[in-house]
Parts: C-alpha cells; structure tokens; sequence
C-alpha cells in the first residue's frame, strides 16, 4: 500500500507530510498510555493541536466514547479540513479511524500505530469501527487513512504480552503466505526475532491480499486463518469472569486447532503440523480449555461475520505458504480439535 510509510525517524516523515499537507485543524486521539509513552515522541514536532484522551481498554471501544470524541471535536470547531490522528493501538486506530470517518461525513486521519498487533494489522486495510453490545467491531465502515506511519520503536514501552499477542499475526502471516519465512521465525525465540524486518514482511502480506480483495469476498478470507476457532475461544474467555485472553493468545490456540483439522483433511503434513505446534507452544503459554466448554466455543464459531447460510467456514492452510478458502468444519471437528490441543505437551 502506497500510504504506508516505514520509518526509522518519525520527526522527519511526519514534519514532511505535515510540509506537503495543509490541514484547518488537528487533532490527536491518545489513551493513557500513549499519552504518556508515545505522544512526547511528536508532541513537539506536530503542528498546532488539540489532545483528545480516552481510558485504555477493548472496553472503551464504543458508541459512547465515540460521544465524547465528536464532542471534542465540536467543541475545537474541527471542519472538513481537519485531521484527526490516531496515536495508539487497535482500539484506538479502529475507533478514531471511525469517528473521522463519520465526522462531518468524513474528515482526513492518519494513523500512528504503537503496538506490533496495530503495526501489522490494525492499521492496514482500511477497516474502521467499534464494538456494539456484545459483538466485536460490529458497527463500523471501510476508509483508507492520508498515511500510516511505522515506527518500531514505540514497542520499547510495550508490555510483553502485548508484543507476544501482536505476534501471532505475523506467525499467521507467514504461515498463510510465505514459507521461507516461516523456516527463519520457527527456529527464533520471539526476544531474537527481527521485529522490523518482521513488521515490514507481514504489512507486506496484508497489504497485497487486502489490495486484491479490499471487500473480503475471497481472498481476504485467507487472513482470518486460526481466527475461527481463535475467535471463539476468546469470546469464550471474554465470558469467563478474571480470565483473560489476549487476541493473539487466542489466536495462537486457534492456529493450531486449526492446523489440525487441516492434517485431518489432507491438506497438511504430521510433519508441518508438529513444526507449527511446537514453534506456537514455545511462544504462548498453554491454555486450559475445559471440556465442558467446548459446547459453548463450537456456539461462537456459528458467530462468525465470515459464515454463510449457518455454516462455519474457515480458512485452511493449504501447504505451508498456502490457504484454502470456504472449508466447512463442522462442531464435531472442531471439538476434537480443542481435544486435540488439550492434551499437547507444553
Ligand atoms: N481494523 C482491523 O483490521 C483490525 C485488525 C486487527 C485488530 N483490530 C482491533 O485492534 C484492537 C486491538 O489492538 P491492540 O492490541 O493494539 O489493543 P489496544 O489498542 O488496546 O492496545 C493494547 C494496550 O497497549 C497500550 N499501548 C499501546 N501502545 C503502547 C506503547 N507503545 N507503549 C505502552 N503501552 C501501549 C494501550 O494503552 C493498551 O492498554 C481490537 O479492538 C481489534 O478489534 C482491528
Ligand atoms: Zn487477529
């Protein structure tokens, strides 16, 4: 994606846009965290701005922090010549995209994305929205942003686990479009990885299947590999009182599962199935999935924005490197597949 600026030096870049692009007013959307770690970084560079704060947290994704901030944004007497920057992770990049998007009809936004889950996924293909009730990302619209700007080293300030949960996408990205790759990650710990290298392969991923499927008809299915089961288990644990899971500690679960219905059909080998479990099981810590909860996980999969006429379909790597789109699994399937998880050795 042209919009997309990999940077070692964000002063430089963003003072270039800012050069090239003139806006009536700005605004920068930050939570706690990235007021306090990630916006000194710009504060000083950035032209004349108004600071929009919100609280952190998935649970701050909706309608009513979208309240506040067109309220904000009212209230600076923002026009259609505004920009609104988003400076944070997911929530914020999918929420400020959103608000911008729908403010006035529309106003431009660049996004500043500051976790490695943001980085390498969040911030590209232009999906924009918020949570609604109980459903994820449930209202919301597609709009490409003026510019994304990369800059890894906003990960110094990020907690572990939220490094290892963004993670899982790149795992994902390699496993659904490029083998070699996957041979250099697989023999790495994650502290060892590359993560620049890395962030620009997987947007690398993304952004081509996005390009040639922005309205995710085909292709763009490809992406939702280990997301399926991975999904529901998070929305299992999102029910689970003092539980949490992070996304791509879901995803990692899914993955596997995933994997293994894949053997199951003959589309992968015991030998890439076991590379895939070992390298995920070094990674993430082992889950613990009742079964008695299978029941409920096999419900939320029938959940899936990407099932049809009740089906639960998945996408299936193909081969390492490749993907199969559309391949129905049913309940039975999937519930053998957590079984199979289970009982992994960690
Ligand atoms: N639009 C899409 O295509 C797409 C794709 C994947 C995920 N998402 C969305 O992304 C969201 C998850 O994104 P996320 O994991 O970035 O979550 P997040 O925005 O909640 O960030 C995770 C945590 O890290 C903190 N943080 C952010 N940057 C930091 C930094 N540099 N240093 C220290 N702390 C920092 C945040 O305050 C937050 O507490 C979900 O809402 C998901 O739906 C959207
Ligand atoms: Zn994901």
């Amino acid at each position: 994606l042209n919009n997309v600026i990999t940077t070692q030096d964000l002063i430089k870049d963003l003072s270039t846009f800012f050069k090239d692009n003139l806006f009536s007013s700005i605004a920068v959307l930050v939570d706690e965290n990235t007021s306090k770690f990630c916006y000194p970084h710009l504060r000083d560079i950035l032209p004349k701005h108004q600071l929009i704060e919100i609280k952190s947290g998935e649970e701050e994704k909706h309608l009513g922090t979208c309240t506040n901030i067109w309220e904000a944004m009212t209230a600076f007497n923002m026009d259609r010549h505004g920009l609104m920057i988003n400076l944070g992770g997911g929530v914020i990049g999918d929420m400020g995209g959103f608000c911008a998007a729908t403010y006035k009809r529309g106003i431009r936004f660049i996004q500043i994305p500051t976790t490695l889950l943001s980085q390498v996924d969040a911030s590209i293909g232009g999906k924009l929205g918020i949570d609604f009730h109980h459903y994820k990302n449930h209202i919301g619209v597609f709009k490409d942003p003026e510019a994304v700007f990369i800059y890894t080293p906003f990960f110094d300030t990020l907690a572990k686990a939220e490094l290892r949960s963004g993670f899982a996408e790149i795992i994902k990205h390699c496993l659904i479009a490029d083998k070699i790759m996957w041979e250099k990650i697989r023999t790495r710990k994650l502290e060892e990885q590359n993560l620049l290298e890395l962030v620009t392969h997987s947007i690398g991923v993304k952004s081509r299947i996005v390009e040639e499927d922005p309205f995710e008809k085909n292709i763009r299915k490809a992406l939702n590999f280990g997301h399926t089961v991975g999904h529901a288990i998070e929305s299992f644990f999102l029910d689970l009182p003092g539980q949490k899971l992070l996304h791509g500690e879901a995803i990692a679960v899914g993955m596997i599962c995933e994997s293994w219905v894949g053997k199951q059909a003959g589309l992968l080998s015991e030998t890439e199935l076991k590379e895939i479990e070992t390298f995920i099981l070094s990674v993430y810590p082992k889950v613990t999935i009742q079964e008695s909860a299978f029941d409920t996980i096999v419900e939320h999969t029938l959940q899936d924005k990407k099932n049809k006429a009740n089906k639960v379909l998945a996408a299936l790597l193909d081969g390492i490197g490749n993907i199969k789109l559309n391949v129905e699994l049913s309940a039975d399937l999937i519930k053998q597949s957590l079984k199979y998880y289970n009982q992994l050795a960690k």
